[in-house]
């Protein structure tokens, strides 16, 4: 059979995976999975603070090497997740960021080696993760304690010293219109009259208590194409809570999977990644409980009728 793969190169769309170092190193049924069917990978963890910097003064490369190598040898882009986030940063951190007022300097030569070490390498950053708390405030982190809001300008800045990929602010919850992307559509439009370098929106849609509407994504992607940028689908995956759906509710998944592939065709919006590859490796069932537990593309190494609609709409 053909695969994902060949239908997406021969339309021009990229249909991605967030990839798990470990996976890719034991499990060769995995990787044979990915290079076969997706375009482009996202390192699920591997890039994050937390695994990148066992200590303030080192960096430990291993596994994000192991996806990005991977990537670049099927040919597959790479999208780097991500430089600036509030979660998943280093165990040390927060004892030596409440003494140590040099968070900034940190920050920047965080920035710099790692976007600089996979400068021909990462073809998109997810440069800023998370910034809108769910109400559109800002969210309280310890980047925005030390710098303020112009830690989002100055780490695009620092991202565009040292690479030339496209630089995305990425974002949950703000993939229709709603509050928090009228919050995030703000956010960017100051960046943008500060002449701030960001090339792109990632909305993540993890639609996993409720299913966004597709006319109303699609009217969110045309309004940040508006503003000069593009947009992905950065981190999808789709669950229900338990017993509100029937026992097979894969049709209903596969529909929906297809109206986002078809709102993303409609808008221009040229990638969707899932986040993850197999059901068995989401990590949903770890940290929502009351979700059904399969809201990829496959079960094992099965596709499922959600990726047969989306290969069907492209
Ligand atoms: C998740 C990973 O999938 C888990 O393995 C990890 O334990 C926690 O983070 N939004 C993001 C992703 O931007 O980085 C998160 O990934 C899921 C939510």
């Amino acid at each position: 059979r053909t695969s994902l793969r060949s239908v997406a190169e021969s339309r021009g769309f990229d249909v991605g995976a967030a990839v798990d170092a470990d996976l890719l190193r034991n499990d060769a049924g995995y990787w044979k999975l990915l290079r076969r069917e997706f375009t482009t990978v996202t390192p699920e963890n591997a890039l994050k603070m937390g695994p990148l910097r066992p200590s303030p003064d080192t960096y430990d490369f291993g596994d994000a090497d192991a996806v990005v190598n991977f990537g670049l040898e099927y040919d597959m882009t790479v999208r780097g997740h991500t430089l600036v986030w509030h979660n998943q940063t280093p165990e040390w951190f927060e004892e030596w960021a409440y003494t140590d007022d040099g968070i900034e300097g940190f920050l920047r030569d965080h920035i710099h080696t790692v976007a600089g070490r996979y400068r021909d390498k990462i073809d998109v950053w997810d440069v800023v993760n998370e910034a809108i708390a769910d109400d559109g405030s800002m969210r309280e982190t310890v980047w925005y304690d030390a710098m303020g809001e112009a830690y989002l300008d100055e780490a695009f800045g620092w991202a565009d010293d040292v690479t030339d990929a496209d630089l995305y602010y990425n974002d949950y919850g703000a993939d229709g219109i709603n509050e928090k992307s009228d919050a995030v559509y703000d956010l960017i439009t100051g960046m943008l009259d500060r002449d701030v370098p960001i090339d792109g929106v990632g909305l993540q849609l993890h639609a996993l208590h409720d299913e966004p509407d597709p006319g109303s994504v699609a009217e969110n992607v045309y309004r940040f194409e508006d503003l000069g940028l593009d947009v992905q689908i950065t981190e999808m995956d789709v669950a229900y809570p338990e017993g509100e759906v029937p026992e097979d509710h894969r049709e209903q998944q596969a529909q929906y999977y297809r109206s986002i592939v078809e709102a993303c065709l409609d808008t221009g919006c040229e990638t969707l990644v899932t986040w993850g590859v197999r059901d068995g490796d989401s990590w949903v069932p770890g940290w929502f409980s009351g979700l059904t537990d399969d809201p990829l593309l496959f079960d094992g190494s099965t596709p499922k009728p959600a990726y047969h609609a989306i290969m069907d709409v492209l």
